[in-house]
């Protein structure tokens, strides 16, 4: 794709006006997009005219500009995310039946947890993940199972960089973590308290497809909540998805 002077791709300037949107910004004037992609106001209005007219963008009655239901449409067909996603689901809610607080997906995503899907009771503890958003690899549950299976290279490249504390009782130090990512890997589970929220536990195992372990499936319980139930049905949905993905036995 043609490079603008910066030596930007057109590609990447699309990717910087589509990721300035979130759950809390669904709706910005163009010039909002502007500045938070760190585009020059021309660039970005040129850019989201065109996107609107390929419907990857909506504009609304005021003139504020919305992802498109287009781009829904196109990410969502085909994608691994949805297969992985309608794999999952129905063992999901027999899990968020017994469990009643939340369940969730994740996926490794450019070195954080990626969460594809949350069920949640009305009345569970507080959860800060969202569908679509991400948490830290060393601080979630899913993130550290995720890690766990991930290959040796990033590993190192996590164990190496700064370990932010999300609470007190994030694992911080590199040592503490590597042994936890071993007893993860040997128990094929974890159990970390307090780690996202002082309040909550969140429980996590492997979802493999055949050998490798492609997502994590966790729930978030309140934090002294017994764990041993939560734990047999994580368990045995993971091997269930599992059976799901692998596919008919050959
Ligand atoms: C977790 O995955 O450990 C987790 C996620 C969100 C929370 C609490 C725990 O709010």
């Amino acid at each position: 794709m043609a490079n603008s002077t910066s030596g930007e791709s057109v590609a990447e300037r699309i990717v910087r006006v589509l990721e300035t949107f979130d759950a809390d910004r669904s709706a910005q004037t163009p010039s909002d997009i502007a500045r938070r992609a760190g585009l020059p106001t021309s660039t970005a209005h040129r850019l989201v005219g065109e996107l609107v007219a390929t419907g990857l963008l909506d504009r609304d009655d005021s003139g504020r500009v919305l992802l498109g239901m287009h781009l829904w449409e196109v990410a969502q067909r085909g994608s691994r995310a949805l297969r992985l996603r309608q794999a999952a689901l129905p063992f999901m809610e027999r899990v968020q039946t017994r469990v009643r607080e939340h369940t969730q997906l994740a996926v490794l995503e450019q070195g954080e947890a990626l969460f594809l899907e949350r069920l949640s009771h009305p009345h569970a503890v507080s959860n800060i993940t969202r569908i679509a958003g991400r948490l830290p690899l060393h601080a979630s549950s899913s993130g550290l199972v995720l890690l766990a299976f991930a290959d040796a290279g990033l590993r190192e490249r996590v164990l190496a960089s700064p370990l932010a504390a999300v609470t007190p009782d994030t694992v911080t130090d590199p040592r503490e973590l590597e042994a936890l990512l071993a007893r993860i890997r040997r128990e094929g589970l974890v159990v970390a308290r307090g780690f996202v929220e002082p309040v909550s536990t969140g429980i996590a195992v492997p979802i493999r497809q055949r050998r490798d372990v492609i997502a994590a499936l966790s729930v978030v319980l309140p934090r002294e909540a017994p764990t041993a139930g939560a734990v047999d049905e994580l368990r045995r949905a993971a091997a269930a998805v599992g059976r799901v993905l692998a596919g008919p036995e050959d």
